[in-house]
């Protein structure tokens, strides 16, 4: 960030000064589950000055742009598909944290883990599931409008910022003041160069958040990518769908926060941080199947998977041999390749060359990995990009697969069919596409760019008979 007068820059220098100290303080914890269950749920990652908003501040914004934010956090929820958290004060979402800090007696709103990671089926809430509703590009979006904006400035922004803290009883100081207005400044800054895309509901432009934050082009085609449950990553070799990362798969969980805006070095002086993550998400576990299961035919369904499916994805039955990863060439895998053309080489580079890249490097794999399938009934849509609605449509040839259906919102979850309900119109060639069955919900169109649904047909030599037998087993994993 650029800085101008000898002012700015003292105060910045004395910023600094003061999260040192405050890190300081603060120390290492050790390496435990405990800790990193701590760190995805309920804490703060990271210096709020870097990845928080002052909490003021957010209150004002709120406020005073409703219609960008929602005038509470119940339309803000909403607006953005956040789950509530009824445990939490003042009607924050879940992955929503307040930090006090002590250098600057400043309250800050910060998000972890949980925000993405924390999914939901029919108004049940599962830890670790990647949330199918959560709109990020929205939010950002949202945020960065605000900060274009002519109005939104220091000097109208400090007093209104100043009230609202009054009002909700959040501490407020000079130095609340001297942050927020940095924040203010920040903000402003990263709304010149914000390019705006939407992924919707469920997914999230990860490469593209990364490519910002090295200052490359952010331009299609577009690595769009489903938000991954995290329980199969205790079985994983890589990180990313397509096994990107690799090296520290600790570190890698860093990888958010970074793009986030988390300075490199931060992440590799918090070791611990990242360590403790790690072991709390080998402990998540995968969720079981709620209803109930034809055990008979979910037998029948094993030996179809065991010659059908098992050479890519493992075998899943106690003392079998457990799953080893394999990455499958897109060509053979068949499915979109965007993902895979928006890694350029000069991200590679910049990432490899980074401090980060000390810890986990990155690459190109040119394929996509053949995910565990540990608790897939829960995981729809499907494919790294959620072109697939449900189970029931992968086991199809892409053609039969459905065109375009709806997500996000409120809708609902199919146990039979194994993935986001859907309601259709069926045209006389046969071609299916979804109609909207609420106005909170998102049209995924197949045929737009990074969305396509073909692909993985290793299944099409299947009978019925067999493709049921399949459904079923897959409801045991
Ligand atoms: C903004 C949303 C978001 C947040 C916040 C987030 N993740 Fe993720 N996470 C994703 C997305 C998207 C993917 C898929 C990434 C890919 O394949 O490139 C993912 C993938 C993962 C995976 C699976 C990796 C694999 O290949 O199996 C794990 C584990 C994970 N995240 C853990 C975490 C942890 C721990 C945190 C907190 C430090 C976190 N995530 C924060 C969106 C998020
Ligand atoms: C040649 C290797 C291979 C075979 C055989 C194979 N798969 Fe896959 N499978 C993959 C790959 C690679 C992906 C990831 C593709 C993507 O996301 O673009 C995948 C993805 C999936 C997914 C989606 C996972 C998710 O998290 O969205 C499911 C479900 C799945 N496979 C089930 C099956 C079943 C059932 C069979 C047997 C009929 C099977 N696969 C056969 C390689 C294979």
């Amino acid at each position: 960030m650029k800085l101008n007068g000898l002012g700015l820059r003292i105060a910045a220098v004395l910023a600094l000064c003061l999260m040192l100290v405050a890190t300081c303080f603060a120390g290492e914890a050790p390496v435990s589950a405990e800790a990193g269950d701590q760190f995805f749920h309920s804490r703060s990652l990271g210096s709020p000055y870097t990845t928080g908003i002052p909490y003021a501040l957010w209150l004002a914004m709120m406020e005073r742009y409703p219609e960008e934010l929602g005038a509470n956090w119940g339309e803000f929820r909403d607006k953005f598909g956040l789950l509530e958290d009824p445990a939490r004060p003042a009607g924050l979402p879940v992955g929503f944290v307040l930090y006090d800090t002590k250098a600057t007696a400043t309250r800050f709103l910060m998000t972890n883990c949980a925000v993405c990671h924390t999914g939901e089926i029919n108004g049940q809430v599962i830890n670790g599931l990647g949330s199918r509703s959560i709109r990020i590009h929205a939010f950002n979006s949202a945020v960065m409008h605000i900060a274009r904006r002519d109005d939104f400035t220091p000097s109208q922004m400090l007093p209104l910022s100043a009230a609202a803290a009054r009002r909700n009883h959040v501490p407020w100081g000079w130095r609340s003041r001297y942050v927020t207005k940095k924040a203010i400044k920040q903000l402003k800054t990263l709304s010149a160069t914000y390019v705006e895309i939407d992924a919707g509901p469920g997914r999230s432009g990860v490469l593209e958040f990364t490519k910002a934050i090295h200052k490359q082009k952010v331009e299609p085609p577009y690595g769009f990518i489903r938000i991954h449950s995290v329980w199969t990553y205790r079985k994983r070799e890589s990180f990313g769908m397509d096994g990107l990362m690799t090296g520290d798969l600790g570190a890698a969980l860093a990888a958010v926060e970074f793009n986030k805006g988390m300075p490199a070095n931060y992440i590799v002086d918090h070791p611990n941080q990242w360590a403790s993550l790690y072991e709390y998400v080998k402990t998540v576990p995968a969720p079981k199947y709620p209803g109930p299961i034809d055990f008979d035919l979910a037998q029948q369904g094993e030996q179809v998977f065991e010659t059908a499916c098992a050479r890519c994805h493992g075998t899943y039955a106690p003392g079998a041999q457990p799953y080893k990863e394999k990455i499958i060439p897109v060509a053979r895998v068949g499915t979109d390749s965007d993902r895979l053309r928006s890694i350029t080489p000069e991200l590679t580079t910049a990432t490899n060359n980074s401090v980060f890249g000390k810890y986990v490097q990155v690459a190109n794999t040119g394929g996509y990995v053949a995910p565990p399938l540990d608790a897939i009934w829960c995981r729809g849509p499907y494919l790294h990009n959620g072109s697939v609605p449900t189970l029931a449509d992968l086991l199809l040839p892409a053609a039969q697969r459905p065109i375009s259906f709806f997500i996000g919102g409120d809708t609902a979850y199919d146990l039979q069919r194994l993935g986001v309900a859907y309601r259709e119109d069926l045209a006389p060639d046969g071609s299916r596409r979804g109609v909207r069955a609420s106005a909170k919900q998102y049209e995924f169109n197949t045929r737009d760019p990074a969305n396509g649904n073909n692909g993985h047909e290793f299944s099409n030599k299947l009978s019925a008979e067999e493709s049921a037998a399949l459904l079923e087993y897959l409801k045991t994993l």
